[in-house]
């Protein structure tokens, strides 16, 4: 098991589209890889972490939104949104733009399909956070970060906090 450093914003890793994985293919690599995963994002204190931001252009996500504080580990492989509902507006963070919070607005609920961990693949509903965490992850899938989805004014605000926090970032 090993904590890797995370991708932070810039790097063009995190701006390209993940292709989906071959299941049968990474199966052997799967448990480390998921293993790393885990580490990388509890130590940063995270509540997702999706492959590219360990440097990698797999189509892999790990979500734990700790509902009522009890850990509800997600494995998502190949994940695809099949249906989102309603509007929610939080803050929101990333672990790959550590020090930059904004209001953003998502789907309030959000239907999911993945493979897990085994390569079977099921359904998953999300609500609140976790609805958040399905959208946020999956747009890291597709090369998107949260402040992609931010209007140009409040783009051009970011901007210029974005040039100091980069200074911060190792
Ligand atoms: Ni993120």
């Amino acid at each position: 098991m090993a904590i890797l450093r995370i991708t932070k914003h810039g790097e063009p890793v995190l701006k390209k589209p993940s292709p989906s994985v071959d299941y049968e293919a990474i199966a052997k690599d799967l448990p480390r890889l998921l293993k790393d995963m885990w580490a990388t994002m509890h130590a940063a204190r995270g509540v997702g972490l999706a492959a590219p931001q360990i440097g990698l252009n797999l189509r892999i996500a790990v979500i734990d939104v700790k509902p009522e504080g009890q850990p509800q580990p997600m494995v998502l492989i190949n994940p695809v949104i099949l249906s989102k509902e309603g509007v929610q507006e939080e803050e929101e963070g990333c672990l790959s733009i550590p020090g930059l919070y904004s209001k953003l607005r998502r789907a309030a609920r959000v239907r999911i399909e993945a493979l897990d961990e085994k390569g079977n693949r099921y359904e998953a509903e999300g609500e609140g956070l976790l609805a958040r965490a399905f959208q946020h992850e999956t747009d890291h899938l597709d090369g998107k970060l949260f402040i992609d989805h931010l209007g140009l004014a409040q783009r051009l605000k970011v901007a210029g906090i974005l040039k100091d926090l980069k200074k911060t970032w190792d």
